[in-house]
């Protein structure tokens, strides 16, 4: 479960590293079926930096598990309340392979291009589990600008939550210094869906691992204009904090 603490510094930087919350077990599993897809559909040769792999959940049971045979759901609703979330669709596995000296230049959010029933692709909270170690910066990690999850929002309440369209990805707000998520194989990152994030350069041996699992509140699809402007709208227990 999640501390007061925790739902504090969530609220606040817009995620949470919690450590070692995925078994060793599960890991080795979800491991093994990611060295499934690589070897049914390899990188080319040449491939540096990040490659991806967007299987359905129920192709994938050992990724899925990481999320829902673990803590890491029920951890999940810590921050939108008891039996809110639903078990996601889709599976993302994020591979960052080296050398790639890249560095962001400033973060996104996802959901662009919209969806093909034009909304866009809003979600609750991303959840990832790390599968490989990445103790140091510039080994793969993702990178995070703390807190803009709020100026994201701020953003939308100005210029209205349509203005997703225009900014493609990018609004345009003032940043502060970003972060690179770091930790060990097993580790979960939760993280805001308005939270400006982005794929960063890897220049450690080994190749970078992460499963990403993008998960809504049930009823999201609708209410996403509301959500945008709203950054507590399906997250219950974190409003309460700040009230
Ligand atoms: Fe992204």
């Amino acid at each position: 479960m999640l501390g007061q603490e925790e739902l504090r510094t969530f609220a606040e930087q817009g995620f949470l590293v919690l450590p070692q919350v995925v078994s060793h077990e599960l890991v080795a599993r979800a491991a093994a079926a990611v060295d499934g897809s690589i070897a049914a559909e390899p990188p080319g040769s040449g491939v540096r930096g990040p490659y991806f792999y967007f299987p359905a959940s129920q192709q994938v049971p050992d990724l899925l598990s990481l999320l829902m045979d673990s803590p890491a759901f029920e951890l999940a609703e810590c921050l939108t309340g008891s039996n809110t979330l639903t078990p996601p669709e889709q599976v993302q596995i994020a591979l960052n392979i080296p050398p790639f000296s890249h560095r962001p230049g400033g973060p996104h959010i996802d959901g662009f291009p919209p969806e093909p029933d034009g909304r866009p692709g809003t979600f609750t909270l991303l959840a990832g589990v790390l599968l490989s170690d990445q103790l140091d910066e510039d080994a793969g990690n993702l990178w995070a600008w703390p807190g803009t999850h709020l100026t994201h929002a701020e953003y939308f309440r100005r210029y209205g939550p349509d203005a997703f369209f225009k900014a493609a990805g990018y609004p345009h707000i003032s940043l502060p210094e970003p972060v690179q998520i770091r930790g060990r194989a097993g580790d979960l990152l939760l993280a805001h869906y308005l939270l400006g994030h982005n794929i960063g350069g890897n220049t450690a041996k080994q190749t970078r691992r992460a499963i990403y699992f993008r998960v809504k509140r049930s009823g999201h699809n609708p209410r996403w204009r509301e959500f945008l402007q709203d950054p507590w709208l399906e997250y219950d227990p974190i409003r309460s904090l700040a009230t």
